[in-house]
């Protein structure tokens, strides 16, 4: 998508977007190198926005598995739509806090692995707290949680949802981001 674009719609749609510019290959890299792609049946998608992370997560998706991408933005959803043309990817242009409807569509009920880019500061507290709620009940024992922010201060929440967070840098995105790897 055009940068400026992408911009305006940030700038407009700042509580939803909670950003103004796309998550670089470098943070996409480093959240998807915590999945184990030759076991990953199954993986889901939160806040797909213009589909930067998804693209490539699709690169290195098993040919057989599916992905269930979730965007509440229909604009972006048609983005999605336009770029990537993949049998294995199925855009949902819903609220992430319907995960289990579209998983039961599919017949699967636990997924190897949830990548998401939804701002959870900028949502309601209690929207923010039920799709992490979904998010960890539909998730495999071995499966993973990766979410970015731009600080560390929203640890602590996913300590209180999670087992084990454990948090990584990565300078080279707009802002620097944090990768956030839940089991
Ligand atoms: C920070 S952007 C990330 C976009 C893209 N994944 C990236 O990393 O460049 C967050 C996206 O989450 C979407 N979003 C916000 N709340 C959502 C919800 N409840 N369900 C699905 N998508 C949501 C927004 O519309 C926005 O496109």
């Amino acid at each position: 998508m055009n940068r400026w674009k992408y911009f305006i719609g940030g700038v407009k749609n700042m509580k939803t977007r909670g950003t103004i510019a796309p998550t670089s290959k470098y943070t996409s890299k480093k959240m998807l190198k915590n999945i184990e792609f030759d076991k990953a049946d199954f993986i889901v998608e939160l806040g797909a926005g213009d589909g930067s992370i998804t693209e490539h997560i699709l690169d290195q998706m098993h040919p057989d598995s599916k992905l269930l991408s979730f965007e509440i933005d229909s604009s972006l959803c048609r983005v999605i739509q336009e770029k990537i043309q993949d049998p294995r990817l199925h855009v949902i242009n819903d609220s992430a806090e319907h995960i289990e409807d579209y998983l039961s569509k599919f017949s699967v009920s636990k997924v190897d692995c949830v990548v998401s880019g939804i701002p959870f500061v900028m949502l309601p507290e209690e929207l923010g707290d039920k799709i992490l709620a979904l998010s960890k009940g539909i998730l495999k024992p071995e499966g993973r949680f990766i979410q970015f922010h731009y600080s560390t201060i929203p640890k602590k929440r996913y300590e209180r949802i999670f087992d084990e967070v454990d948090i990584k840098l990565e300078v080279r995105n707009l802002p620097p981001a944090f990768v956030f790897i839940c089991k």
